[in-house]
């Protein structure tokens, strides 16, 4: 089944760059840069990164982020991803990046722009696009400030998302935020129901105006947000492996992708923090083969969904889609 997820063209539309970073590079960047870290080996990483929920993981997911300051850093960072993600047959990726995590230390725009684009430029084989994220645990107005200082900054950006601390911060705080960045013509995509309740998700569509909903899994205890997921088929970004981490749910067994499917949504597989949750895409893929009895098709149309999901255009969706439909019938054959 591996041979056969990494066969399957695929987009992955819900990934934090700064989840990627490897304990690895995490040493050897903070080596590079002086940077003092509060682990002193893998064995003391591996004990931090037992999370309890959400927010035990940002704590040390931030701290992680503070090794990275150059713009050299920023492209080992990207390049190592897209390599991966090509490796696991990812052919487009919309990437998250949380901005304000970088410049509140005095790290700028155009030092983690300038890594993250040159990376991109040299992974040819991958369409890819920034996703720029506010964080959910500083204000509207940090939110706004970030948004004016991005503004110089923009190519490369096709949307703005929400995410960090999801419960007690309601989408509702940063809808001017999202105002500016429409006005910019970028797209809009939001966490909201992974810790949160399913009003987030309902605020996030009709405050934020996201056409995307990242997590969104809570979405399933309120049936007429079902039903209206499901008519809009708004595209829901589900994370597997992350939700089992952080303990949204209590194993892979467990997880609700089965009903949402179900019931119709729109649902593609994505790693969120892979360097922190277990796996990439590829495992994320795996687990619901193994765990779960998804067969052939089920994958199938979990990568279409992906495609169909994401923000490319059309030509480069056709594309992507049509290359799908080869590599199954091929696969038959
Ligand atoms: N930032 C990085 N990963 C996240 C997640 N799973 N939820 C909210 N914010 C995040
Ligand atoms: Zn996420």
């Amino acid at each position: 089944m591996r041979d056969f997820i990494v066969t399957l063209p695929k987009a992955e539309l819900h990934l934090h760059i700064e989840g990627t970073l490897e304990p690895g590079m995490m040493f050897e960047l903070a080596d590079r840069n002086s940077y003092d870290l509060p682990f002193e080996s893998l064995r003391d990483v591996e004990a931090a990164y037992r999370f309890t929920d959400l927010q035990s993981f940002l704590d040390i997911y931030y701290q992680g982020a503070a090794v990275l300051q150059t713009e050299q850093d920023f492209y080992e960072l990207m390049r190592a991803y897209l390599d991966r993600a090509g490796a696991d047959g990812v052919r487009h990726a919309e990437i998250f990046f949380d901005p304000q995590t970088h410049t509140e230390r005095g790290v700028g725009f155009e030092v983690f722009m300038s890594g993250f684009r040159a990376a991109m430029a040299d992974t040819p084989n991958i369409s890819s696009s920034l996703i720029l994220c506010f964080l959910r645990h500083l204000s509207g107005a940090d939110a706004v400030e970030a948004m004016a200082m991005a503004e110089p900054h923009l190519e490369g950006v096709v949307a703005v998302g929400l995410d960090s601390s999801e419960k007690g911060n309601p989408p509702e705080l940063f809808e001017e935020a999202y105002a500016m960045a429409r006005e910019l013509g970028l797209r809009a995509v939001a966490h909201a129901g992974e810790e949160g309740p399913p009003e987030y998700v309902e605020a996030a569509l009709d405050v934020l105006g996201a056409e995307r909903i990242d997590h969104g899994i809570r979405s399933l205890e309120k049936p007429p947000l079902v039903e209206r997921l499901r008519k809009d088929q708004v595209p829901i970004t589900v994370c597997p492996l992350s939700n089992v981490a952080l303990r949204v749910v209590d194993r892979i067994e467990d997880h609700p992708l089965p009903e949402m499917m179900g019931r119709g949504l729109q649902v593609s597989v994505n790693s969120d923090d892979p360097a922190y949750f277990g796996g990439y895409i590829g495992e994320n893929y795996l687990g619901l083969a193994e765990k779960l009895g998804f067969g052939r098709d089920e994958l199938a149309k979990i990568a279409r969904n992906s495609i169909n999901s994401s923000f490319a255009e059309a030509l480069r969706k056709a594309e992507l889609i049509t290359q799908l439909e080869e590599a199954l019938s091929s696969d038959e054959g």
